[in-house]
């Protein structure tokens, strides 16, 4: 069977990004010259994803606005003889159907995924975090690698997992790998733990795959300290019924780029600029020249 839904929740208040994600959405922040959201729709692309459901919230219809068809800025650019710029719209031409349903309080990364569960039709689908490029050297087919695993192994869950610090698995949900192998079956798995209490230092990555047996998960899943309900608690509680999760390590050279706080947006932005095939080598060049003085 192959996967054809993808759910990319947007609707996050951002409050990391401050002053930055006042009146527009962190996923729509530039990296390089593409907004993030970009390249996690490219990248769902190629993976063969056909539907994708955006979770927004308020103050975030520029996401709306930038996939949409825009005949006026298309028919000025090839009147004005910018051809050229047509080719980095692309993606208005994917042919991947866009839909948005909105989470109407910020109640968790769980409780968006839930805002999915007619979209998904009861079938299988992918869930991408909108605020996390995979890969920048070459283009990542983690979720293709994901499906596969998913249904290899008849999976309820798939998770992309990386290597983090110890110092920085209290940022992340971590897994407990059954096995030292790329793909692993999980045997627990817990949000935020602190660095004497976590089960390994493999984070989970910002992309899943899902059976629609999520949904009963979310539900029976309460709402933490925060009033939140988490993810990583949902899949959890599949793990506590039996059901069987597997990782998948990313390679090195499809590094995820979590853009939530300044500190990873800032070295993203220009890792993607100094590497820009373009702008690049002049960026490079300008660099040297600050460390200079
Ligand atoms: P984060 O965990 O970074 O939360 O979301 P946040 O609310 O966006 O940011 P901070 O903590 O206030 O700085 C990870 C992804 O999950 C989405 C976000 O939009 C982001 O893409 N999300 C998070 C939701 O869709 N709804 C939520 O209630 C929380």
């Amino acid at each position: 069977m192959s996967i054809r839904n993808a759910v990319i929740p947007v609707a996050g208040l951002g409050t990391r990004l401050l002053p930055a994600t006042k009146s527009q959405p962190k996923e729509m922040l530039a990296v390089g010259k593409k907004p993030i959201v970009q390249y996690i729709v490219e990248e769902l692309h190629r993976c063969g994803i056909e539907r994708v459901l955006f979770v927004t919230g308020r103050g975030k219809s520029s996401i709306e606005d930038h996939f949409d068809e825009d005949p006026d800025l298309i028919r000025t650019l090839r009147e004005t003889g910018k051809e050229d710029l047509l080719e980095e719209l692309e993606y208005e031409r994917l042919g991947v159907h866009f839909l948005y349903t909105r989470q109407r309080q910020q109640r968790g990364l769980g409780d968006a995924v839930l805002c999915a569960e007619h979209f998904t039709e009861n079938e299988p689908f992918v869930v991408a975090l909108g605020d996390s490029i995979i890969g920048r050297h070459k283009p990542s087919p983690i979720v293709s690698r994901l499906i596969e695993a998913f249904e290899t192994h008849n999976a309820a869950c798939a998770i992309a997992v990386e290597t983090v610090p110890t110092d920085q698995v209290s940022m992340y949900g971590i897994v407990k790998p059954a096995t030292n192998t790329d793909v692993f079956e999980i045997t627990d798995l817990i949000e935020k733990p602190k660095p004497d209490e976590a089960p390994s230092n493999l984070a989970i990555a910002g992309r899943y795959v899902f059976a629609p047996a999520l949904f009963d998960a979310i539900k029976r899943t309460g709402f933490d300290h925060r009033g939140e309900i988490q993810l990583t608690n949902a899949i959890r509680l599949m793990l506590q019924k039996g059901m069987k999760i597997v990782g998948v390590k990313l390679p090195a050279d499809e590094k995820r780029y979590d853009i939530g706080n300044f500190e990873s947006y800032f070295e993203t932005f220009v890792e993607f600029a100094l590497t820009d095939p373009v702008y690049g080598e002049k960026l490079r060049q300008h660099v040297k020249e600050l460390f200079k003085n």
